[in-house]
């Protein structure tokens, strides 16, 4: 058992890397000096084109739509295709303000802000459907009747260069969300599809967690989560809502990675969209010059697809042990905390059901679907401490580690601060994905301790 136990890290165990797999995808590569060729010369602007094609593949057969190599640009993961959507298709002051669920993502607030952004992060709250797009559309609504908006931009001017500017930036995690672990119904995704198209806002789900997912009853066939069961991307939500897109970019993107799938250090992921805005997004200008930054890796990523060898470590080793270490923590949630006065504040379950499982059994089957890498919590309404005392307290006296609601909110929105002290912030984030069964149980047991100490 480690000395830390750290239910924080929202990072996957090494023990799950599939190192041999990326050792074939590798071998095969760099033993083949055709494709070594192509793996260590500069590579294409939007990609290494056999990972593009096996990418949209992959996609067409997991969201059960269709995806073309031509919607696909190669990105060097999340964080950074974050940075590059932002470089092309915003100005600050044209671009009025950078919407953010709350609480939020909280590692994406520096790259909003390096983007020229300090001071226009917004937070906006989430219900039970989560984001409120009532709350979302009073906001923007007032942003727009103040004074001082451009109506063009007044930078990014050359159409060739940047085709398309948006006057607005929303910015979700829609599908087993971090850190809220919630997952958006597909009401409100069609109502912020239609929103955004109505505030010309560009709509950037982070979909990294969207293959992780499972039955929650712990008797069901893994295999009865089916493909049409997985909430809609919000990137497919606008290509098919009400005619589809606005024009040739559309009004979403989807920002993919391979980060929990197959390990961050590959720094490899993508993003999908209406082929133009793809196609714009590869033309920037540190991509025109070499490449992918992470073109050598993608090349390693794209035979691992190719074989089918990251499907089954999704589906074999990567699904099963997620499943198995999320019911360990919630037996011992429902054990520990619950009777302690924690609540589960994830939202409403999204359903999955009455799709026939033919692939296995043959039954019809129905539930609720869960998957990501975290849950939340929110603290026993009398603890006399706030959940950022109760982390720094765990773990200066219980060597344990967990995300509290201070460390969520929107970066320099005081209206975000103010929410979190009376509602999200008192919740605490806990992950799955790094710790083994016994050391999340052990985990509980702390927190446990912990909260008994300091409550009256
Ligand atoms: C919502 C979200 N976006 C992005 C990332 C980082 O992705 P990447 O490693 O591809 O940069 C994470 C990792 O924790 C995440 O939770």
């Amino acid at each position: 058992m480690p000395d830390l136990i750290n239910l924080q890290l929202g990072w996957p165990s090494p023990s799950l890397f599939p190192a041999a797999d990326l050792l074939n995808g590798a071998s095969s590569i760099l033993e083949s000096p055709k494709k070594t060729a192509a793996a260590l010369i500069y590579g294409p602007d939007a990609g290494y084109e056999p990972l593009r094609e096996q990418i949209a593949l992959w996609l067409s057969s997991t969201y059960n739509i269709k995806s073309t190599p031509e919607r696909i640009c190669v990105s060097s993961g999340a964080s950074a295709n974050l940075a590059n959507i932002l470089q092309k298709f915003t100005e600050p002051e044209y671009t009025r303000r950078i919407w953010m669920v709350e609480p939020c993502y909280f590692l994406a607030c520096p790259i909003m802000t390096d983007a020229g952004f300090e001071g226009r992060l917004r937070g906006v709250p989430e219900d039970e459907e989560g984001l409120d797009i009532d709350f979302l559309r009073t906001s923007i609504q007032e942003v727009e009747k103040s004074d001082g908006h451009p109506d063009t931009p007044s930078v990014k001017t050359n159409r060739t260069r940047y085709p398309r500017v948006y006057k607005h930036i929303i910015y979700a995690v829609p599908t087993f969300a971090n850190p809220s672990a919630k997952t958006m119904s597909l009401r409100r995704r069609e109502d912020l599809v239609r929103l955004a198209r109505e505030f010309d806002a560009l709509v950037v789900t982070d979909d990294v967690y969207d293959v992780l997912r499972w039955p929650e009853d712990t008797q069901a066939d893994a295999d009865a989560v089916h493909l049409p069961d997985v909430p809609p991307r919000i990137v497919d939500v606008d290509r098919t809502l009400d005619g589809g897109p606005r024009d040739d970019f559309g009004n979403a993107v989807s920002n993919g990675s391979f980060s929990k799938i197959i390990a961050p250090g590959v720094r490899t992921g993508w993003n999908e969209a209406m082929p133009a805005f793809a196609h714009a997004l590869s033309s920037l200008g540190s991509t025109k010059s070499g490449g992918c930054p992470s073109h050598m890796s993608a090349t390693f990523v794209a035979e691992m697809l190719a074989s089918g060898q990251l499907q089954s470590h999704i589906k074999d080793t990567l699904v099963p042990t997620y499943r198995a270490r999320y019911n360990t923590l919630f037996r011992v949630i429902r054990e520990h905390l619950l009777p302690l006065g924690f609540h589960i504040s994830t939202g409403k379950p999204y359903a999955y059901g009455h799709i026939s499982n033919g692939a296995t059994n043959g039954h019809a089957q129905s539930g609720v679907v869960v998957g990501g890498y975290f849950t939340y919590l929110t603290v026993p309404d009398d603890l006399p401490i706030t959940a950022d005392q109760l982390a720094a307290r765990g773990l200066e006296k219980y060597d344990l580690k967990f995300a509290s609601g201070g460390m969520m909110t929107v970066e320099g929105d005081e209206g975000s601060r103010e929410r979190a002290v009376k509602g999200y912030g008192r919740g605490i984030r806990l992950c799955w994905a790094w710790h083994t069964e016994a050391e999340i149980q052990e985990g509980i047991e702390r927190l446990a301790s912990l909260v008994k100490e300091v409550r009256p």
